[in-house]
Protein backbone atom coordinates (compact mmCIF):
# COMPACT_ATOMS: atom_id res chain seq x y z
CA UNK A 1 0.00 0.00 0.00
CA UNK A 2 3.10 2.70 0.62
CA UNK A 3 6.04 2.08 -1.13
CA UNK A 4 8.86 4.19 -1.53
CA UNK A 5 12.12 4.61 -3.55
CA UNK A 6 15.35 6.73 -3.04
CA UNK A 7 13.36 9.08 -1.76
CA UNK A 8 15.77 12.55 -1.12
CA UNK A 9 14.25 15.75 -0.07
CA UNK A 10 17.47 18.96 0.28
CA UNK A 11 16.91 22.13 2.24
CA UNK A 12 19.59 23.90 1.09
CA UNK A 13 22.38 22.05 1.27
CA UNK A 14 21.34 20.17 3.87
CA UNK A 15 19.50 16.97 2.85
CA UNK A 16 17.06 15.98 5.39
CA UNK A 17 16.12 13.22 3.85
CA UNK A 18 18.84 11.16 1.94
CA UNK A 19 17.27 8.51 -0.51
CA UNK A 20 15.19 6.56 1.74
CA UNK A 21 13.37 3.32 0.71
CA UNK A 22 10.32 1.04 2.51
CA UNK A 23 7.65 -0.63 1.46
CA UNK A 24 4.27 -1.53 3.51
CA UNK A 25 2.19 -4.22 2.51
CA UNK A 26 -1.67 -3.87 3.26
CA UNK A 27 -2.85 -4.42 6.66
CA UNK A 28 0.59 -4.31 8.67
CA UNK A 29 2.18 -0.97 10.30
CA UNK A 30 6.08 0.34 9.39
CA UNK A 31 7.21 1.86 12.25
CA UNK A 32 9.63 4.66 11.28
CA UNK A 33 12.33 4.85 14.37
CA UNK A 34 14.59 7.41 14.46
CA UNK A 35 15.65 10.77 16.32
CA UNK A 36 15.27 14.16 16.37
CA UNK A 37 15.82 15.51 12.91
CA UNK A 38 16.14 11.79 11.66
CA UNK A 39 13.81 12.42 8.64
CA UNK A 40 10.98 11.17 9.89
CA UNK A 41 8.21 14.26 9.75
CA UNK A 42 9.97 14.75 5.95
CA UNK A 43 9.41 11.62 5.01
CA UNK A 44 5.88 11.50 5.91
CA UNK A 45 5.10 15.16 4.20
CA UNK A 46 6.48 13.74 0.76
CA UNK A 47 4.49 10.55 1.22
CA UNK A 48 1.44 12.27 1.99
CA UNK A 49 1.87 14.87 -1.04
CA UNK A 50 2.56 17.59 1.38
CA UNK A 51 6.07 18.27 -0.10
CA UNK A 52 7.73 16.81 -3.16
CA UNK A 53 10.66 14.91 -3.52
CA UNK A 54 13.70 16.22 -5.08
CA UNK A 55 14.91 12.67 -6.31
CA UNK A 56 13.33 9.41 -5.90
CA UNK A 57 9.49 7.99 -6.50
CA UNK A 58 6.74 6.91 -3.52
CA UNK A 59 3.33 4.90 -4.40
CA UNK A 60 0.69 5.26 -1.90
CA UNK A 61 -2.51 2.72 -2.60
CA UNK A 62 -1.23 2.16 -6.57
CA UNK A 63 -0.91 5.95 -6.82
CA UNK A 64 2.07 8.23 -7.63
CA UNK A 65 2.26 10.63 -4.99
CA UNK A 66 3.88 13.65 -7.49
CA UNK A 67 1.55 12.93 -10.43
CA UNK A 68 -1.68 11.70 -8.91
CA UNK A 69 -2.10 13.92 -5.59
CA UNK A 70 -5.36 14.16 -5.49
CA UNK A 71 -5.95 9.85 -5.90
CA UNK A 72 -3.33 9.87 -3.08
CA UNK A 73 -5.33 12.35 -0.63
CA UNK A 74 -8.55 10.39 -1.64
CA UNK A 75 -7.08 7.42 0.43
CA UNK A 76 -4.72 8.95 3.22
CA UNK A 77 -5.41 10.11 6.72
CA UNK A 78 -2.81 11.92 8.31
CA UNK A 79 -1.79 13.02 11.86
CA UNK A 80 0.20 15.49 11.24
CA UNK A 81 3.20 16.15 14.37
CA UNK A 82 1.96 19.73 14.75
CA UNK A 83 -1.70 19.99 15.53
CA UNK A 84 -4.05 20.29 12.20
CA UNK A 85 -7.49 21.31 14.69
CA UNK A 86 -8.32 24.82 14.82
CA UNK A 87 -7.65 25.44 18.56
CA UNK A 88 -10.54 28.31 18.28
CA UNK A 89 -13.67 25.67 17.65
CA UNK A 90 -14.84 22.73 19.94
CA UNK A 91 -13.47 19.59 18.98
CA UNK A 92 -16.91 18.90 17.64
CA UNK A 93 -17.05 21.64 15.22
CA UNK A 94 -13.08 20.78 14.20
CA UNK A 95 -14.49 17.07 13.06
CA UNK A 96 -17.99 18.38 12.08
CA UNK A 97 -16.05 20.96 9.60
CA UNK A 98 -13.56 18.42 8.53
CA UNK A 99 -16.22 16.31 7.55
CA UNK A 100 -18.37 19.07 5.65
CA UNK A 101 -14.92 20.05 3.96
CA UNK A 102 -14.82 15.85 2.84
CA UNK A 103 -18.09 16.04 1.26
CA UNK A 104 -19.76 14.79 4.11
CA UNK A 105 -23.87 15.71 4.38
CA UNK A 106 -24.19 17.87 7.39
CA UNK A 107 -25.97 15.18 9.83
CA UNK A 108 -23.45 12.39 8.64
CA UNK A 109 -20.93 14.98 9.50
CA UNK A 110 -22.17 15.45 13.02
CA UNK A 111 -22.74 11.76 13.70
CA UNK A 112 -19.31 10.43 12.93
CA UNK A 113 -17.86 13.10 14.89
CA UNK A 114 -20.30 12.41 17.68
CA UNK A 115 -18.63 8.91 16.86
CA UNK A 116 -15.02 9.87 17.16
CA UNK A 117 -15.34 11.82 20.02
CA UNK A 118 -17.00 8.89 21.95
CA UNK A 119 -13.65 6.59 20.71
CA UNK A 120 -11.42 8.61 21.70
CA UNK A 121 -12.68 9.48 25.23
CA UNK A 122 -13.34 13.29 24.25
CA UNK A 123 -16.97 13.47 24.52
CA UNK A 124 -17.09 15.12 27.89
CA UNK A 125 -15.08 17.43 26.01
CA UNK A 126 -16.19 18.02 22.79
CA UNK A 127 -18.15 20.69 22.94
CA UNK A 128 -14.88 23.02 24.75
CA UNK A 129 -12.79 24.75 22.66
CA UNK A 130 -9.42 22.81 21.90
CA UNK A 131 -7.75 26.17 23.31
CA UNK A 132 -8.99 24.61 26.69
CA UNK A 133 -7.71 20.93 25.84
CA UNK A 134 -4.68 19.34 27.54
CA UNK A 135 -1.47 18.11 25.28
CA UNK A 136 -2.75 14.70 25.63
CA UNK A 137 -6.43 16.02 24.17
CA UNK A 138 -5.25 17.08 21.67
CA UNK A 139 -3.53 14.49 20.14
CA UNK A 140 -6.43 12.71 20.86
CA UNK A 141 -8.17 14.86 18.43
CA UNK A 142 -5.72 15.41 15.67
CA UNK A 143 -5.96 11.12 15.44
CA UNK A 144 -9.93 11.81 15.49
CA UNK A 145 -9.65 13.90 12.64
CA UNK A 146 -7.32 12.02 10.64
CA UNK A 147 -10.24 9.55 10.65
CA UNK A 148 -13.23 11.18 9.68
CA UNK A 149 -12.74 9.54 6.54
CA UNK A 150 -12.18 5.97 6.61
CA UNK A 151 -8.69 6.18 4.93
CA UNK A 152 -7.29 2.95 3.86
CA UNK A 153 -3.93 4.38 4.35
CA UNK A 154 -3.01 5.99 7.97
CA UNK A 155 0.36 8.49 8.61
CA UNK A 156 1.14 8.98 12.32
CA UNK A 157 3.73 11.55 12.85
CA UNK A 158 4.99 10.73 16.47
CA UNK A 159 1.15 10.26 17.32
CA UNK A 160 2.42 9.62 21.36
CA UNK A 161 4.92 12.11 21.85
CA UNK A 162 4.30 13.79 25.08
CA UNK A 163 1.64 12.12 25.93
CA UNK A 164 1.42 10.48 29.22
CA UNK A 165 1.47 6.65 30.04
CA UNK A 166 -1.67 6.22 30.28
CA UNK A 167 -2.83 7.96 27.21
CA UNK A 168 0.20 5.87 25.19
CA UNK A 169 -1.50 3.33 26.13
CA UNK A 170 -4.85 4.27 25.50
CA UNK A 171 -3.27 5.48 22.00
CA UNK A 172 -1.89 2.39 21.18
CA UNK A 173 -5.19 0.74 21.43
CA UNK A 174 -6.90 2.73 19.30
CA UNK A 175 -4.31 2.32 16.50
CA UNK A 176 -4.55 -1.69 16.99
CA UNK A 177 -8.02 -1.04 16.75
CA UNK A 178 -7.67 0.57 12.99
CA UNK A 179 -5.04 -2.49 12.09
CA UNK A 180 -8.00 -4.65 12.63
CA UNK A 181 -10.20 -2.97 10.84
CA UNK A 182 -7.99 -3.39 7.83
CA UNK A 183 -5.89 -0.11 7.78
CA UNK A 184 -2.75 0.10 6.84
CA UNK A 185 -0.64 2.11 9.09
CA UNK A 186 2.91 4.33 8.68
CA UNK A 187 3.91 5.70 11.65
CA UNK A 188 7.45 7.45 13.75
CA UNK A 189 8.10 7.33 16.67
CA UNK A 190 11.40 7.58 18.66
CA UNK A 191 10.54 5.19 21.23
CA UNK A 192 11.75 1.72 20.60
CA UNK A 193 9.00 0.63 22.88
CA UNK A 194 6.45 1.90 20.68
CA UNK A 195 7.56 0.22 17.28
CA UNK A 196 7.94 -3.27 19.37
CA UNK A 197 4.15 -2.41 20.33
CA UNK A 198 2.57 -1.49 17.24
CA UNK A 199 4.81 -2.34 14.17
CA UNK A 200 5.02 -5.54 12.45
CA UNK A 201 8.36 -4.24 10.76
CA UNK A 202 10.51 -1.38 11.60
CA UNK A 203 12.86 1.11 9.85
CA UNK A 204 15.13 2.60 11.77
CA UNK A 205 16.44 5.85 10.30
CA UNK A 206 19.38 8.11 11.12
CA UNK A 207 20.29 11.86 9.04
CA UNK A 208 17.81 10.96 6.67
CA UNK A 209 18.62 7.65 5.74
CA UNK A 210 17.43 4.11 6.71
CA UNK A 211 20.03 2.29 8.94
CA UNK A 212 18.47 -0.88 9.67
CA UNK A 213 15.15 -2.37 9.30
CA UNK A 214 13.32 -5.86 10.36
CA UNK A 215 10.99 -7.00 13.08
CA UNK A 216 11.29 -5.78 16.43
CA UNK A 217 13.11 -8.67 17.28
CA UNK A 218 15.37 -8.85 14.92
CA UNK A 219 16.43 -5.02 16.08
CA UNK A 220 16.87 -6.47 19.38
CA UNK A 221 18.58 -9.06 18.63
CA UNK A 222 20.98 -6.75 17.05
CA UNK A 223 21.46 -5.05 20.13
CA UNK A 224 22.24 -8.12 21.72
CA UNK A 225 19.26 -7.96 23.34
CA UNK A 226 18.61 -7.17 27.07
CA UNK A 227 20.46 -4.80 28.84
CA UNK A 228 22.45 -5.95 32.13
CA UNK A 229 23.18 -2.97 34.70
CA UNK A 230 24.55 -3.51 37.46
CA UNK A 231 25.53 -0.74 40.34
CA UNK A 232 28.29 -1.37 42.82
CA UNK A 233 29.01 -0.74 46.29
CA UNK A 234 32.45 0.20 45.84
CA UNK A 235 34.44 1.01 42.17
CA UNK A 236 36.28 -2.16 42.08
CA UNK A 237 38.42 -2.73 38.64
CA UNK A 238 37.89 -6.95 38.52
CA UNK A 239 34.17 -6.45 38.05
CA UNK A 240 34.70 -6.11 34.70
CA UNK A 241 35.48 -9.49 33.92
CA UNK A 242 33.10 -11.15 36.62
CA UNK A 243 30.48 -8.89 34.01
CA UNK A 244 32.21 -10.19 31.21
CA UNK A 245 30.98 -14.29 31.51
CA UNK A 246 27.41 -13.15 30.93
CA UNK A 247 28.01 -10.63 28.49
CA UNK A 248 27.05 -10.66 24.85
CA UNK A 249 29.09 -7.40 23.62
CA UNK A 250 31.31 -5.32 25.37
CA UNK A 251 30.92 -4.27 29.35
CA UNK A 252 30.73 -0.58 29.50
CA UNK A 253 32.02 0.99 32.94
CA UNK A 254 31.07 4.78 34.06
CA UNK A 255 34.05 7.28 34.76
CA UNK A 256 33.04 6.50 38.46
CA UNK A 257 33.50 2.76 38.04
CA UNK A 258 30.60 1.63 40.09
CA UNK A 259 28.31 1.20 37.24
CA UNK A 260 28.98 -1.71 34.37
CA UNK A 261 26.43 -2.20 31.76
CA UNK A 262 26.74 -4.65 29.06
CA UNK A 263 24.30 -6.48 26.63
CA UNK A 264 23.00 -10.08 27.95
CA UNK A 265 20.46 -12.93 27.09
CA UNK A 266 18.06 -13.08 29.21
CA UNK A 267 18.04 -16.30 30.72
CA UNK A 268 16.10 -17.27 34.56
CA UNK A 269 17.08 -15.96 37.33
CA UNK A 270 20.36 -14.47 35.49
CA UNK A 271 20.16 -11.17 38.14
CA UNK A 272 20.19 -14.29 41.23
CA UNK A 273 23.31 -15.42 39.33
CA UNK A 274 25.29 -12.13 38.66
CA UNK A 275 24.86 -10.90 42.27
CA UNK A 276 26.06 -14.41 43.47
CA UNK A 277 29.31 -14.19 41.20
CA UNK A 278 30.15 -11.21 42.32
CA UNK A 279 29.72 -11.99 45.63
CA UNK A 280 31.80 -14.87 45.24
CA UNK A 281 34.50 -12.56 43.68
CA UNK A 282 34.07 -10.71 47.24
CA UNK A 283 32.65 -7.30 44.84
CA UNK A 284 29.74 -5.66 47.01
CA UNK A 285 26.47 -4.72 44.92
CA UNK A 286 23.54 -2.34 44.84
CA UNK A 287 21.58 -3.15 42.54
CA UNK A 288 21.10 -5.12 39.48
CA UNK A 289 18.78 -4.54 36.95
CA UNK A 290 17.74 -6.10 33.57
CA UNK A 291 15.54 -4.47 30.76
CA UNK A 292 14.49 -4.14 27.35
CA UNK A 293 16.56 -2.68 24.93
CA UNK A 294 15.69 1.16 23.89
CA UNK A 295 16.01 3.36 21.32
CA UNK A 296 19.44 4.83 22.60
CA UNK A 297 20.79 0.88 22.68
CA UNK A 298 19.77 0.09 19.12
CA UNK A 299 21.19 3.55 17.98
CA UNK A 300 24.63 2.65 19.78
CA UNK A 301 24.24 -0.26 18.70
CA UNK A 302 23.90 -0.09 15.09
CA UNK A 303 26.19 3.35 14.23
CA UNK A 304 28.48 3.56 17.56
CA UNK A 305 27.03 6.90 18.49
CA UNK A 306 24.02 7.58 20.84
CA UNK A 307 20.57 8.82 19.38
CA UNK A 308 19.81 12.28 20.42
CA UNK A 309 17.29 12.09 23.53
CA UNK A 310 13.50 13.28 22.62
CA UNK A 311 13.14 16.93 23.71
CA UNK A 312 9.84 15.91 25.37
CA UNK A 313 10.72 12.26 26.96
CA UNK A 314 7.65 10.67 28.40
CA UNK A 315 6.83 11.10 31.88
CA UNK A 316 7.73 7.45 32.61
CA UNK A 317 11.05 7.73 30.81
CA UNK A 318 14.11 7.09 33.57
CA UNK A 319 16.08 9.46 34.64
CA UNK A 320 19.98 10.31 33.24
CA UNK A 321 18.27 9.68 30.24
CA UNK A 322 18.12 12.75 27.95
CA UNK A 323 21.65 14.21 25.67
CA UNK A 324 21.83 17.34 28.01
CA UNK A 325 22.85 15.68 31.45
CA UNK A 326 25.19 13.54 29.47
CA UNK A 327 26.89 16.46 27.74
CA UNK A 328 27.59 18.45 31.12
CA UNK A 329 28.71 14.81 32.53
CA UNK A 330 31.20 14.73 30.06
CA UNK A 331 31.85 17.82 30.11
CA UNK A 332 32.18 17.85 34.30
CA UNK A 333 35.30 15.08 33.81
CA UNK A 334 37.80 15.86 33.29
CA UNK A 335 40.78 14.49 31.49
CA UNK A 336 39.21 12.08 29.13
CA UNK A 337 37.29 14.09 26.73
CA UNK A 338 37.36 11.79 23.74
CA UNK A 339 36.79 8.68 25.63
CA UNK A 340 33.95 7.57 23.46
CA UNK A 341 30.85 7.17 25.72
CA UNK A 342 27.34 5.64 25.06
CA UNK A 343 25.05 8.38 25.82
CA UNK A 344 25.00 7.66 29.62
CA UNK A 345 27.97 8.79 30.70
CA UNK A 346 30.04 4.77 30.16
CA UNK A 347 33.01 4.37 28.63
CA UNK A 348 33.36 1.63 26.63
CA UNK A 349 35.93 -0.69 27.26
CA UNK A 350 37.55 -2.18 24.55
N1 LIG B 1 11.22 23.32 5.95
C1 LIG B 1 12.47 23.06 6.29
N2 LIG B 1 13.47 23.90 6.01
C2 LIG B 1 14.74 23.64 6.34
N3 LIG B 1 15.14 22.52 6.99
C3 LIG B 1 14.19 21.63 7.32
C4 LIG B 1 12.81 21.84 6.99
N4 LIG B 1 12.11 20.77 7.44
C5 LIG B 1 13.01 19.95 8.01
N5 LIG B 1 14.26 20.45 7.95
C6 LIG B 1 15.46 19.79 8.46
O1 LIG B 1 15.51 18.48 7.97
C7 LIG B 1 15.94 17.56 8.96
C8 LIG B 1 14.89 16.50 9.18
O2 LIG B 1 13.76 17.09 9.81
P1 LIG B 1 12.46 16.28 10.15
O3 LIG B 1 11.48 17.24 10.69
O4 LIG B 1 12.04 15.48 8.97
O5 LIG B 1 12.97 15.31 11.29
P2 LIG B 1 12.14 14.38 12.27
O6 LIG B 1 12.76 13.02 12.19
O7 LIG B 1 10.69 14.48 11.98
O8 LIG B 1 12.47 15.00 13.70
P3 LIG B 1 11.55 15.12 15.03
O9 LIG B 1 11.67 13.81 15.73
O10 LIG B 1 12.22 16.21 15.80
O11 LIG B 1 10.17 15.45 14.60
C9 LIG B 1 16.25 18.39 10.18
O12 LIG B 1 17.61 18.66 10.19
C10 LIG B 1 15.45 19.65 9.96
O13 LIG B 1 16.06 20.75 10.61
MG1 LIG C 1 9.10 15.05 13.07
Amino acid sequence: MIEAEGLVKRYGDAEAVAGVSLAVPAGTVLGVLGPNGAGKTTTVRMLTTLTAPDAGWARVAGHDVVRETGAVRAKIGVTAQDATVDILLTGRQNLTMIGRLSGLRRTDARRLATALLDRFGLADAADRVVKAYSGGMRRRLDLAAGLVIRPPVLFLDEPTTGLDPASRVRMWSVIRELVTDGATVLLTTQYLDEADELADRIVVVDHGRVIAAGTAAELKARTGGARLQVTLADARPEAAAVIGRFATGEVAVSRDGLHLRTPVTTGSGLAGTVVRALDEAGIGVDDVEIRPPSLDDVFFALTGHPAEAPADAPADAPPGESAASDVSAASDTPGAPDAPTDGKGLVTRA
